[in-house]
């Protein structure tokens, strides 16, 4: 079996990206499962319903989220009944959502699919290390199959995360930064690694948000307001082999889709 994952997708332009091609990946690699980070999808902040069901429209199986999960209200309203996304699983006991769901492929086979959030420059939460090992303990009594969407700022967390869960997992792939990194491999266990899937929005902003106002930040250290930048955009994803009976990758490779980077079929 294989597994696409999109990386974060970044407001509009984000969302126009996963429409246009989103379709080819999935005729070129033909995934048995696809997953898309969502945090970003409205406007730069969080994730409303249509944009929910848009994703899964435009052919997501699960949607993985971030530190700006509930950066768009609307999501407190369907999260529960969502059973195509999964939020952070070490946000604080009794929040809204789940950390894992299960994509069923036929009978036998499942994939499980677990979102956990770093703690290094990022808002203090449980310890993700603890419970993501919990949860992978959980998922192996269903499946060999387990996908983990790391969403942390920091290189080393999230190496930390994929050393610690290599062999007991197919995929740890870091999500947050918007910057893809070039370190793909497979740990000597069989667990498939990237620090970071990178960003799917505009190519010409600062990780999705207008130059301009990012510059005036830096420049003047004044509050500025963060939108979108306008212009081409960008795709950013991962493709991944797994041997369904062992549930280890077989191999991982980037995909990296924008005007110096051409998609070809
Ligand atoms: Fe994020």
């Amino acid at each position: 079996m294989n597994i696409l994952f999109v990386g974060d997708v970044y407001g509009r332009t984000g969302r126009q990206m996963i429409e246009e091609y989103l379709p080819k990946l999935k005729s070129k690699f033909h995934p048995t499962v696809t997953i898309v980070n969502a945090e970003n999808a409205a406007h730069g902040k969080g994730l409303t319903k249509k944009i929910y069901r848009q994703m899964l429209d435009a052919g997501a199986d699960m949607l993985t989220m971030g530190n700006h999960t509930w950066d768009n209200r609307e999501i407190f309203e369907f999260i529960d009944d969502a059973k195509q996304i999964v939020r952070p699983a070490n946000f604080p006991e009794g929040t809204p959502g789940t950390g894992i769901r299960y994509v069923t492929l036929h009978h036998n086979l499942q994939v499980a699919v677990i979102n956990i959030q770093g703690r290094v420059f990022l808002p203090p939460l449980d310890d993700p290390f603890r419970i993501v090992k919990q949860l992978v303990e959980e998922a192996r009594k269903k499946t060999p199959i387990i996908f983990v969407d790391v969403h942390a700022e920091t290189t080393s967390e999230k190496l930390a995360l994929g050393w610690y869960l290599d062999g007991s997992v197919s995929a740890v792939i870091g999500t947050h930064t918007h910057i893809q990194t070039a370190d793909e491999r497979i740990f000597p266990q069989g667990t498939a690694y990237l620090t970071d899937v990178g960003m799917t929005g505009p190519y010409n902003g600062i990780i999705g948000v207008q130059r301009a106002s990012v510059t005036k930040r830096f420049l003047t250290s004044m509050p500025v307001r963060f939108d979108s930048e306008e212009g081409p955009g960008q795709l950013s994803a991962v493709h991944i082999q797994i041997n369904d009976k062992s549930g280890k990758a077989t191999s991982i490779n980037r995909i990296l889709i924008n005007d110096d980077h051409l998609f070809f079929d």
